[in-house]
């Protein structure tokens, strides 16, 4: 099973790709035969979608999204929102996303966090179908709990053993949507805008 941890962030040393290559470390130890793979914004510097834009330039970033059944998303609060390079990729990759479902981690550096989670789900599943766990993880003061290197830092596990369940549940629905995109009334793929 492969899993893809999408950093949201385009800044340059950003908490958010700390966060990504901590969960990458713990999906390895909680599913050593898994394979999870991280999608950082900042280092793809992906174009703004165009209508008409030549999609073959982004091809290969496409097929790495394609591949996976479940996506954690990392998604940093920028002025009380989600970046808009995070909602740039619903407008270039939105298929990709289709009957996976996806775990939130909302991200800041003080106390916020909560806006961007809200905002994916109430405003990036309608056509790109994806399925949001129910569960998401608010990872506030992140650079006292997830140091640069990407460990774990701060004195107590309570965000440790979130992150932890957020993950274990990401992997279960993640086995399980297989099914669901394999059933024929997703083969069928009517409704390509929701219903
Ligand atoms: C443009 C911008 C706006 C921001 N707005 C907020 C905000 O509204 N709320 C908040 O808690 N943090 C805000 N922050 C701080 C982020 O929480 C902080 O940068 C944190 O490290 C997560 O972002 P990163 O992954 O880009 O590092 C903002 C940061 C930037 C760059």
């Amino acid at each position: 099973m492969k899993l893809c941890i999408i950093s949201g962030s385009t800044r340059e040393d950003a908490a958010s790709c700390h966060v990504a290559e901590y969960l990458k470390s713990q999906l390895t130890e909680i599913s050593p035969n898994g394979e999870t793979s991280i999608f950082d914004l900042a280092q793809l510097e992906l174009p703004l979608w165009q209508e008409g834009m030549d999609e073959t330039v982004v091809s290969e970033q496409k097929q790495q999204l394609a591949n996976a059944d479940g996506f954690v998303f990392v998604v940093p609060e920028w002025h009380g929102m989600v970046p808009p390079a995070v909602k740039n990729l619903f407008f270039l990759f939105g298929n990709v996303f289709k009957h996976k479902p996806a775990y939130i981690v909302g991200v800041s550096s003080g106390t916020g966090g909560r806006y961007p989670i809200v905002e994916m789900r109430a405003s990036t599943y309608k056509n790109s179908m994806i399925n949001y766990l129910p569960i998401s993880t608010v990872l506030d003061k992140v650079n006292t709990v997830i140091s640069k290197q990407g460990e774990y830092i701060a004195e107590k596990d309570f965000m440790k053993r979130r992150l932890d369940e957020g993950l274990r549940f990401l992997i279960e629905y993640s086995k399980a949507f297989i099914q669901i995109r394999e059933s024929e009334i997703a083969k069928e793929s009517r409704f390509a805008n929701g219903l």
